[in-house]
């Protein structure tokens, strides 16, 4: 069998999320969310001070959308509900019916078309309320983010099988700590970051029980995180740089997974060990970093059927106490490696090894749990011949497959991001990342293949890499 070719049922889908495509921010009753809000009272921090308020219009276009799915011939695609649109308060008093329309009209026209729904309960659009209640700083969110998920498996769940309950947890803690454009970007910095990711980490793992309970019997369909997870290397191969890198990657990495998939429940040891030793140093009595109750750790352990990775680059690093974000506390500084190639995105270096190197680190870390890609891609500034697009997947793809058929390790999908071009969160829509570019100046927003839709649609068909 070709080097190129991937294994007997291996799945493709592309992915969106609904404030980065649909627009129609108020229509049919849809609530505020942080997004909506961020943009509108704080333009400066959108690079371009644009807004979702239109983006796509794939709440107007979305037969057209499934239209391109189907030209790709995806098997699956993956999109975010967006929760203020179903329950526009933020809590279940309220369900709005044109929301739950819409996602049934979208999902309905993909199964007609053989393409199965991939659904991602939360990508970022928070509903403003439950901000106003401190956002995912308040462990209480836990509770509305179940009422929020029985009612989405209560109306989707005949029909979608496949669940991402929360996308990029670590990037929603960036809103909470650091100055990068996110929402609801309220700056906490040091602490908010490790409180937002333990009400998620206990929001995912409400999600996933009431669903074991409720729904799994009758349903039978999976439910996971996806969590975003780049490579992390050291800048020179020395043991102490190895070690940083390493405690670097269980904090990078393990902060979100480890509770999930390790047996302990728990965030990792190296974690708990070194943020415990710099808070004390800093003077204060207790980490920051949250403790999980008995009863929490049996909630959180084991909440996954497969497990989703969001993989896009790679993260140089060396020992300095003058890292940014997390960096900070793992006692690590990020640099750019001159010898490989940039994306339109500043954190996008193109690292094709490293895509490889991740995927080993996590079979051998939790036991080489079945996962599905749920996002990977590259920015450009929305060229129709986009061929450095191509050159990354070629690579990346390449790198996939040694993972998959020289190392074992469990993938059985992957998911390019994206479907089009659309509002790319603090860049606006000053970076690419499409297979079909979209022209945001046309009131139709009309869309256009790239050379790399006909690309995916020529690896699909033949189930290899088309060089
Ligand atoms: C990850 C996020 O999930 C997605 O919303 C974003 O557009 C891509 N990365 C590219 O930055």
């Amino acid at each position: 069998m070709s080097a190129l070719k991937f294994p007997d049922g291996f799945l493709f889908g592309v992915a969106t999320s609904s404030y980065q495509i649909e627009g129609a921010w108020k229509e049919d009753s849809k609530g505020e969310s942080i997004w909506d809000r961020l943009t509108h009272d704080r333009p400066e921090v959108i690079k371009d001070k644009s807004t979702g308020d239109v983006a796509c219009n794939s709440y107007r276009l979305y037969e057209e959308d499934v239209r391109m799915l189907k030209d790709l011939g995806v098997h699956f695609y993956r999109f975010s509900i967006s929760w203020p649109r179903i329950l526009p308060t933020g809590h279940d008093n309220v369900v709005n019916q044109a929301g739950i329309d819409y996602y049934n009209n979208l999902i309905n026209e993909l199964i007609a078309n053989g393409i199965q729904p991939v659904v991602t309960m939360y990508h970022w659009d928070l509903p403003q309320p439950l901000q106003d209640l401190g956002g995912w700083t308040n462990p209480v969110l836990a509770n509305y983010f179940e009422d929020y998920a029985r009612v989405l498996y209560a109306n989707f769940g005949d029909r979608v099988k496949w669940w991402n309950t929360i996308n990029e947890p670590k990037s929603i803690a960036i809103g909470y700590s650091v100055p990068f454009g996110f929402a609801p970007h309220i700056l906490t910095p040091g602490h908010g970051q490790y409180l937002v990711i333990h009400t998620i980490l206990l929001s995912h793992a409400r999600a996933y029980r009431l669903y074991e309970r409720e729904f799994k019997a009758t349903q039978g369909g999976k439910v996971s995180i996806a969590a975003s997870c780049q490579w992390i290397e050291p800048t020179t191969d020395s043991e102490e740089e190895e070690e940083a890198a390493e405690r670097a990657r269980q904090m990078h990495v393990g902060w979100v997974l480890h509770p999930i998939f390790s047996a302990t429940g728990d965030y990792p040891p190296v974690m708990k060990e070194w943020l415990g030793k710099k808070c004390k140093e800093e003077g204060y009595s207790r980490s920051r970093l949250p403790s999980f109750t008995k009863e929490e750790i049996e909630l959180v352990r084991g909440t996954w059927d497969y497990l989703g990775i969001n993989h896009y680059t790679t993260i140089f690093t060396y020992q300095s106490d003058k890292g940014e974000f997390i960096f900070t506390d793992m006692g690590v500084a990020r640099i750019r490696h001159d010898k490989y190639a940039m994306a339109a995105s500043g954190w996008l270096q193109v690292v094709p090894w490293g895509f490889r190197k991740l995927l080993n680190w996590i079979a051998k870390e939790y036991n080489n749990p079945p996962v599905l890609i749920t996002e990977n891609g590259f920015s450009d500034h929305g060229e129709i011949d986009d061929t450095n697009r191509v050159d990354y997947y070629i690579k990346y793809l390449c790198e996939l497959l040694k993972a998959v058929k020289e190392d074992g390790c469990n993938v059985f999908g992957y998911t390019v991001w994206s479907l089009m071009d659309n509002f790319e969160w603090g860049a606006g829509y000053t970076e690419r990342f499409g297979l079909f570019h979209v022209d945001f100046n046309d009131p139709d927003r009309k869309r256009t293949a790239k050379k790399s839709a006909e690309f995916f649609s020529k690896l699909i068909k033949s189930d290899a890499i088309p060089v």
